[in-house]
């Protein structure tokens, strides 16, 4: 059994881990796979942060118990977490069981597969370990991730993530640095920092409060590697979101001028009822430094709609907020009920439909902030990385630093060859969310 295949759900966290599960197998002398038929072992790296993320994976343990019968099936991640052994009663199919905390015992897990074992576990939570590997198999040539700090504590109402990635833990910032270093020794120039909760990222090996060695020192330490072109960062927390960060992404243009901080809801009320630790006023000062910033920053949200008790008051303060806050763009999310986490408990549950209709009003409203936000751009010049060529539209496909996606023409078409290069284009025509353009060779403004 040397063949397997890999499906990943979920986060970025979730999509980066499993390119250092892949790079694990594959240093053990594994290959990939691109289909399920071709594979030995059949893995899937799951999310659980909602029910439908969750019956997804059922759903292809249930089709593949039917046509890959012999076969041996991983879970990993966040619904292996969550439901632990419960698994093997739910797919007896399945031999392995494991969720990312314990993915440094991935090499003794797949040594105790290889012999025939049929259960298979790793669900500790109780680790300090981050999972570091060299043996990494990123997929982009130009972008690479890199975790900064793995789980989470807070305890939002809503979340199982504190249930199924366990306890915060950072790296070292040396790690971290040597890592960055190493890809762009291999050619990369933009790295994305990752983790649950970058901005309570703190430097494991400075004993005591660690003050100074916090995230924005970080920022600030990575943005000045030669060679990097440009460092993004996600998921960022309001209540540890300090001005300090705006300030490094100010000094230094490598470092890319989006933020993206959840609010979740803009009604203190029900940011209390939901563990968030910040209120509207707090986020919005949060949302003041930035948009004070010299640099013109790009904020993009999470949005949770009927969460219990939201009343069509606490709605609406969530509505208002989307005119302060002027976002650049937003997911909005319907609750759905989580196993483990304090709001089950919560009564005034709020029916489909009117989660359904909060959902639209807000999209809506974000979409018509959208039109008009972007159109404020045309005209503009801006750099972007070609990410890939549009064989459609005849156009190659660009993100600028704000994280916006900006299409463009040139006069050599695709022979241009600027993939994974940085290119200036005009833009000439915008939309809600994705804008258009042509090359433009005069340098930007
Ligand atoms: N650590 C990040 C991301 C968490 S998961 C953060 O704190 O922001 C990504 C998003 O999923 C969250 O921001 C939230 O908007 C949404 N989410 C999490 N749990 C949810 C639930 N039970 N129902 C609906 N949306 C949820
Ligand atoms: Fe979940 Fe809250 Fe942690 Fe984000 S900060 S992962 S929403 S518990
Ligand atoms: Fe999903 Fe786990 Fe990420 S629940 S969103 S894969 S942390």
């Amino acid at each position: 059994m040397k063949r397997f295949y890999i499906e990943t759900f979920g986060c970025q966290m979730n999509a980066h881990d499993s390119e250092k599960v892949i790079g694990t197998l594959v240093g053990r002398g594994y290959e990939q796979v691109a289909t399920p038929e071709a594979a030995e072992l059949i893995m899937y790296n799951t999310c659980s942060i909602r029910d439908k993320a969750e019956q997804k994976v059922f759903a292809r343990l249930q089709d593949f118990k039917r046509h890959h019968a012999g076969k041996t099936f991983a879970v990993l991640g966040c619904v292996a977490q969550q439901e632990g052994e419960k698994i093997f009663e739910k797919a007896p199919h399945v031999s392995m069981v494991v969720g990312s905390a314990s993915y440094n015992k991935l090499p003794e897990l797949l040594v105790q597969i290889e012999r025939g074992d049929k259960r298979v576990t790793g669900l500790s939570l109780d680790t300090d370990d981050t999972f570091e590997t060299p043996l990494t198999r990123r997929d982009n040539p130009h972008k690479a991730y890199i975790t900064i700090i793995e789980g989470c504590d807070k305890s939002c109402a809503y979340c199982v993530v504190p249930f199924t990635r366990g306890p915060e833990r950072s790296r070292t910032l040396e790690s971290v640095l040597n890592e960055a270093r190493e890809l762009i020794r291999m050619g990369y120039s933009e790295i994305q920092l990752l983790g649950q909760n970058v901005n309570s990222f703190r430097d494991p090996a400075i004993p005591g409060s660690a003050l100074g060695h916090d995230f924005a020192y970080l920022l600030r330490r990575i943005g000045e590697l030669p060679g990097l072109r440009r460092v993004r960062f996600t998921t960022s927390h309001p209540r540890d979101f300090v001005k300090d960060i705006v300030d490094a992404i100010d000094e230094n243009p490598v470092l890319c001028n989006h933020i993206h901080l959840p609010v979740q809801s803009g009604s203190t009320t029900m940011l209390e009822r939901m563990q968030r630790l910040y209120s509207r006023e707090e986020y919005l000062r949060c949302i003041e430094w930035m948009h004070r910033a010299k640099r013109e920053i790009a904020i993009t949200t999470d949005l949770i709609v009927g969460f219990p008790g939201e009343t069509e008051a606490e709605f609406e303060d969530t509505m208002t907020l989307l005119d302060e806050a002027r976002y650049e763009s937003m997911f909005i999310f319907k609750y759905s009920r989580r196993p483990n986490t304090p709001a089950l408990r919560y009564e005034d549950h709020i029916t489909e439909e009117e989660k359904t209709r909060r959902f639209l009003i807000l999209q809506e409203k974000q979409r018509a902030m959208q039109i008009r936000q972007n159109a404020e751009l045309l005209g503009r010049v801006e750099e972007v990385l070609v990410e890939g060529w549009n064989s459609a539209t005849s156009q190659w496909i660009g993100k600028t630093s704000q994280n916006r996606t900006l299409n463009f023409v040139h006069p050599a078409g695709r022979e241009a060859n600027l993939l994974g290069q940085y290119a200036m284009a005009r833009v000439t025509r915008t939309g809600p969310s994705s804008m258009g353009g042509e090359a433009a060779l005069e340098p930007a403004v």
